[in-house]
């Protein structure tokens, strides 16, 4: 017999053995083995979910919990680190907004009244803080929004911005907000500017 056809002969018994009894439209099936690598990594997963749901769910969950011992030591680092933070940069992070103090050295105050026309406050405070159609006047003794240091860094810090005063905070540390501040109390409260706009506020 031809080599060729002996070979086809075996392949076909082997596949007559294999064949699984049925057909859908003449479409037959053959019971091949999946290879061992395949059958070797499915064992190996099963094995692992049952070891994951072992130590995550069940054996060590009263001693150890894995999953919240973790998560609470993840809490803990990150305490520590805006301690630490905030520990690097007072200024920023731990200022009392509650308790501003005012400056009251010259060089202190120059600083302010140059933020005052570098931030651009005149244009709606006026160039001597007199108040004009947008803004109230700075200089007199009534205050819409409080009359305090603490109000007025407020106010400057975070705005009003529904009565059209915006938030410097993003423009102007803490530190500058003070000297602002301070300036506007301490040199621009009193000076009776010309064409000062009339007082708004208590
Ligand atoms: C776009 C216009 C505008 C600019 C710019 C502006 N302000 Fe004002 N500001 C206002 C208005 C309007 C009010 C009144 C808000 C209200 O009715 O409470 C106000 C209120 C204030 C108050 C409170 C006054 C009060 O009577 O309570 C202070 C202090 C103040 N501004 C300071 C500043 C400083 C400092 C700057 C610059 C860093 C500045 N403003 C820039 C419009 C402006």
């Amino acid at each position: 017999m031809d080599e060729k056809l002996e070979k086809n002969i075996t392949l076909k018994d082997e596949n007559d053995k294999l064949m699984i009894d049925h057909s859908y439209d003449g479409i037959k099936e053959l019971d091949n083995r999946p290879p061992p690598w395949l059958m070797w990594l499915f064992y190996i997963t099963v094995m692992w979910s049952a070891l994951y749901f072992g130590y995550y769910h069940w054996f060590w969950q009263e001693e150890v919990a894995p999953q919240d011992s973790e998560y609470l030591a993840e809490l803990k680092a990150a305490d520590i680190k805006v301690a630490d933070l905030k520990a690097s940069n007072p200024e920023k992070y731990n200022f009392d907004e509650t308790k501003i103090a005012l400056l009251n050295t010259p060089a202190d105050l120059d600083a302010g009244k140059a933020l005052y026309a570098a931030k651009g406050c005149l244009a709606c405070h006026g160039a001597l803080g007199e108040g004009n159609a947008v803004g109230p006047n700075l200089t007199d003794e009534a205050w819409l929004n409080g009359s305090t240091a603490n109000d007025v860094f407020k106010v400057i810090k975070h705005g009003n911005t529904a009565k059209g005063m915006m938030a410097y905070k993003d423009q102007m540390s803490n530190e500058e907000i003070v000297k602002l501040t301070s300036w506007i109390l301490v040199s621009l409260k009193g000076s009776n500017p010309p064409n000062a706009k009339a007082p708004q506020g208590n």
